[in-house]
């Protein structure tokens, strides 16, 4: 059992089931990298301030290295005895340099290091996501632009409705996926803020510099209240949020395509790479990745709600309870990251069953509403015209035919006002192009989204190239 750097004033040891419950080095030990750089950054500050020799910073410094290195190669031991990752690394910073290295925690406690350490490790998570999204995003514009003569019936209530560019379908899941990089991009803001120097809570006599650390950490602004800059964990809350919702999206696709390589839709095949067999019925090939993923997403809004339900009643400032944030953090983005990643590799595999889809789009009445349409153009009030329509369709659903089907004559019957141009209105491709109104599945319009996606997509890889 290794000696604590806090028990000074206790006569008994701690009990070893205390040492392994209150441990979280099977967790924290993630950020050592950048503990080790934020050790570096504060070493630097308190001999620029002059609160530590410059000798003595350079000593400090050369071990955090020489530590980060040994970790690195595997050479490092951890144990529960040294509760986490600052006091493992303060201890082994003992070891190897002597009783200098006590002074690395002048002017600051494990309560600003910790949040200093999950948000450099959040930063630069969040823009590995941002990055993923990116490429995800890039992979569905690629998919919609080469499907872009593919029409599927466009549903709702899960029941076939009006006929859509699957592009257009597509692009809808572009843009859920767009608000997923501006919310992440927006909890940067409240992440890259920089806590160092608050202490315990109530900041430091000593002469410290605290923007000095941050320019060093490239942090563009430090946080303004000690007693909240420990105590705030509202930008994981807020990370998990915007995860939660992006899970949510990458979990309605994955629904889709359950559903779309079911034999009742047949309107996908997904690659035999990405499927799964069943150990007992030999004709099955199961889609294992979208379950999974939609699985998963009930994984993060668990960590989500394990967050918003630890927070809540916590007095300020820093809690213990506190140190439950970064198992459901890591699961988090380990999750996110893993569902983003393998939607990249799957998609552009994606085989489309175009005929199936066209196909689909010929039974079920898609084109009800166009009719309905044609005989307002003629004058008739959209009600009317709806109750209209609706007789015409109880007629056809018992002679078992579709509204294109029925002859002019029977479809005159319905209506005086109907004429022989009613068949290019009923037609499915002539469907389509007529939504030309802003946003609406005409290809002409799907065409637009797509290059402007592109167009944005490309600024994006420029921002993140310099
Ligand atoms: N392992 C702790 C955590 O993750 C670090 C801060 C501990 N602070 C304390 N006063 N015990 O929250």
């Amino acid at each position: 059992m290794s000696k604590k750097t806090w028990d000074g004033r206790f006569s008994d040891k701690t009990d070893p089931s205390v040492e392994a419950f209150t441990s979280s080095i099977d967790i924290d030990k993630r950020l050592y990298s950048c503990d080790i750089e934020g050790s570096i950054a504060h070493c630097r500050m308190l001999a620029e301030k002059s609160i530590i020799t410059k000798e003595d910073a350079s000593v400090l410094i050369k071990g955090l290295d020489a530590i980060k290195e040994e970790i690195e190669k595997g050479k490092f031991r951890f144990d529960d005895s040294m509760e986490d990752i600052h006091m493992h690394i303060e201890t082994a910073l003992v070891r190897k340099v002597g009783k200098v290295a006590l002074k690395l925690h002048t002017a600051r406690s494990r309560n600003d290091q910790v949040a200093l350490d999950v948000r450099m490790y959040l930063k630069e998570e969040t823009l590995n996501i941002i990055k993923l999204l990116l490429k995800l995003r890039n992979v569905i514009v690629d998919l919609s632009d080469i499907n872009m003569d593919v029409i599927l019936p466009g549903y709702t209530h899960l029941q076939r409705a009006q006929p859509v560019l699957l592009s257009h379908h597509l692009m809808a899941y572009y843009e859920m996926f767009s608000r997923d990089k501006e919310r992440f991009n927006d909890c940067l803001k409240r992440i890259n803020v920089m806590p160092l120097g608050s202490a315990a809570l109530a900041g430091t006599t000593y002469p410290i510099d605290r923007d000095y650390t941050a320019d060093i950490l490239n942090f563009p602004k430090v946080s303004a209240n000690s007693i909240d800059s420990v105590s705030d964990r509202d930008f994981i809350i807020e990370f998990l949020s915007s995860a939660s919702i992006c899970m949510v999206h990458l979990s309605r696709l994955s629904e889709e395509l359950v559903l779309w390589s079911s034999s009742e839709f047949g309107f996908v095949e997904l690659p035999d790479s990405f499927a799964t067999g069943s150990s007992i019925m030999p004709q099955k090939k199961n889609p294992d990745v979208p379950e999974l993923v939609r699985g998963k997403a009930g994984r993060v809004f668990g960590d989500l709600m394990a967050m918003l339900s630890m927070m809540k009643s916590l007095p300020l400032a820093y809690n213990r309870d506190m140190q439950e944030d970064k198992g459901v953090l890591f699961d988090a983005v380990d999750i996110l990251k893993g569902c983003i990643d393998i939607y990249v590799k799957m998609l552009p595999k994606l085989k489309i069953n175009k005929e199936v889809m066209i196909q689909a789009t010929s039974v079920g009445f898609l084109n009800a509403t166009d009719m309905a349409d044609y005989l307002v153009s003629q004058g008739i009030p959209f009600r009317e015209a709806h109750s209209c329509v609706g007789k015409a369709v109880g007629y056809a659903l018992d002679k078992k035919k579709e509204l294109n089907e029925l002859s002019l004559d029977e479809l005159k019957s319905f209506s005086s006002l109907i004429k022989e141009d009613i068949f290019a209105v009923l037609d499915t491709r002539e469907m389509i192009e007529r939504r030309k109104s802003f946003g609406g599945t005409s290809t002409e319009n799907v065409k637009a989204a797509a290059k402007k996606a592109r167009q944005d997509l490309e600024k994006e890889i420029q921002r993140f190239s310099t």
